[in-house]
């Protein structure tokens, strides 16, 4: 399928999603957030793509947030409702993607570039980035998930004084804040990810996706229902035949062969 405003690479088993929008700082319109739910359904249900990773075109910027000039030709209540709930679906599909997703972060996310990047799994950040929710600047708050995966992420207090604030932090800072999993030199952005996708889909498929789901859900519930969704979940894992490939490759002392199944 071709795209408008993103790319769309299929690496090996790794998946790479790049919006492609450098003269408009990758800013997220309708159009390119409907491209990039179509990308992630496509991508999501292909069986041979184990990771993917999303970045954005150009040195510059990763996502400069949701595309200005469509937020002020917002009409009404219903029509900003339907704008953020396009992007919701799109976050939410991410955040569901049985496979892990690697958010490679090229330069500035802010807004909907922060919230984006939050949607994934593990970020891995250029020197240069920034980071930040900077909708209140612009008499808005944050519609793409920020007020609720922000201070889950890095606490309510510092989500507020972020939110409140609308100020950009540099990456050092994200990474200090547990908003970034590692902070690389800017042309080891796509390196490191590339290598950290490589690594996961070397994994089952079956049993990152029975991790994933462990950690997502059970963050959602109190600790007892946590521990016990893991339980059932380590339950099913224990069913498969890569834990009985896993475990009898570790004592014969070679390299187990996954088959996702
Ligand atoms: N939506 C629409 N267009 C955007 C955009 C956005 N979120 N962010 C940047 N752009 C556009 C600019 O309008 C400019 O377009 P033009 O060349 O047609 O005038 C182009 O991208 C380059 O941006 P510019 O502002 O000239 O780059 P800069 O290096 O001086 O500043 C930023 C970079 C990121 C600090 C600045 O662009 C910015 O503050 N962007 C908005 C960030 C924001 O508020 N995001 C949240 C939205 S809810």
């Amino acid at each position: 399928m071709a795209f408008q405003n993103i790319l769309v690479q299929r690496e090996d088993s790794t998946g790479i999603i790049q919006i492609n929008r450098p003269d408009k700082l990758n800013a997220l319109n309708k159009a390119t957030v409907g491209e990039l739910i179509q990308a992630v359904d496509e991508l999501g249900s292909d069986v041979s793509i184990r990771a993917i990773i999303f970045t954005g075109a150009g040195e510059k910027s990763f996502i400069a947030g949701a595309d200005i000039e469509e937020l002020s030709a917002l009409k009404s209540p219903v029509e900003a409702m339907e704008w953020v709930g396009a992007l919701h679906s799109l976050l939410n599909r991410i955040d569901k993607l049985e496979k892990p997703t690697i958010m490679a972060i090229n330069g500035f996310a802010l807004g909907g570039g922060c919230e984006l990047a939050m949607s994934g799994d593990i970020r891995i950040a250029a020197e240069t980035a920034r980071f930040g929710q900077p909708e209140i600047n612009l008499g808005l708050i944050p519609g793409g998930q920020g007020t609720q995966r922000l201070p889950r992420l890095v606490g309510r207090g510092m989500a507020k004084l972020l939110i409140f604030g609308g100020d950009a932090i540099p990456a050092a800072e994200a990474l200090r804040l547990g908003l970034v999993e590692q902070v690389v030199p800017a042309a080891e952005v796509m390196p490191a990810a590339r290598a950290l996708a490589q690594k996961l889909a070397s994994k089952s498929p079956v049993i990152m996706a029975l991790a994933k789901k462990a950690i997502n859900e059970g963050m959602e519930t109190d600790l007892q229902r946590g521990c016990e969704l893991e339980a059932v979940l380590f339950g099913v894992a224990a069913s498969t035949e890569d834990r009985t490939e896993g475990t009898r490759a570790f004592l014969e002392k070679r390299k187990p062969i996954f088959k996702g199944r």
